[in-house]
């Protein structure tokens, strides 16, 4: 794992976004895989800027998220449809039609699942997937004890990820309890991955996915098995990590390498 130290969250989503600019300045056509939650929101607004003020252009992007809620419509205002519209594709020149998220609405959420699994697989598989990560070491729904080989399907959700959600929702009853997410094999298929933390509240998950055992006990650690993984964190997520001075000289300053 690449794992870049940036001084603060600012510094971090800065840094995010050069990476997802760089791919779709070189590779217009790119598959992205996009996350929601809070950690994504500056990295959106820091592409929208990008998209205003350099032209950065998503024309011909395909995206996929990660995951949606069993149970709310698109126009939900707490569905991650309702999150992407709001946070990224309508401040940006994203074709409506190549966007993608599952669908939480329908009637056979498994069948849903299965024929999102074939269209990311018809669109050529994911250049480059967006992840954050959840206190408990989840990645997209992947909460902890998902099957690391696992594809899209619906997943329980655990109270304290419903917990962490509950602000977004009236009351704790009103958060949803199932989602669809693609699974944690269907992220280790994408080309690259990028997941981003910041806070305290991450640095114990952090931990774990870095420098923990490979174990369905914190899904994020199933990333030690893809070849090009970088993880962007900032002081506070990174406070935890036993090696952080050796990252801190792979990487000086959060660069891509000492030779840069
Ligand atoms: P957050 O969510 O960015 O809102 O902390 C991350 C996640 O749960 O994957």
């Amino acid at each position: 794992m690449k794992v870049l130290i940036l001084p603060d969250a600012q510094a971090a989503t800065r840094r995010a976004a050069d990476i997802v600019s760089r791919t779709v300045s070189a590779t217009p056509d790119s598959v992205l895989g996009l996350a929601t939650g809070g950690t994504m929101l500056p990295l959106y607004d820091a592409l929208a800027q990008r998209h205003r003020d350099e032209g950065l252009s998503f024309a011909k992007v395909t995206s996929f998220n990660l995951d949606e809620y069993i149970g709310l419509t698109p126009d939900h205002p707490c569905s991650y449809h309702h999150y992407m519209q709001e946070a990224f594709f309508r401040h940006v020149d994203i074709d409506p039609a190549r966007t993608h998220l599952p669908k939480g609405d329908a009637a056979d959420p498994q069948a849903a699942s299965d024929d999102y699994e074939a269209l990311i697989e018809k669109a050529g598989g994911i250049d480059l997937q967006l992840l954050g990560i959840g206190q408990n070491g989840h990645i997209g729904f992947n909460e902890p004890t998902a099957s690391l080989g696992s594809r899209t399907r619906i997943k329980t959700l655990t109270e304290s990820t419903r917990r962490a959600n509950q602000k977004y929702f009236d009351s704790f009853d009103e958060t949803p309890r199932y989602a669809i997410t693609t699974g944690v094999a269907t992220i280790l298929a994408s080309h690259k991955c990028l997941l981003i933390a910041t806070g305290t509240a991450k640095a114990r998950a952090v931990v774990d996915m870095i420098e923990g055992p490979v174990s369905a006990a914190c899904p994020a650690s199933a990333l030690q098995l893809h070849a090009r993984v970088t993880v962007i964190l900032d002081e506070a997520a990174a406070g935890e990590l036993h090696l952080k001075e050796y990252y801190e000289t792979v990487h000086p300053g959060g660069r891509d390498s000492a030779f840069d």
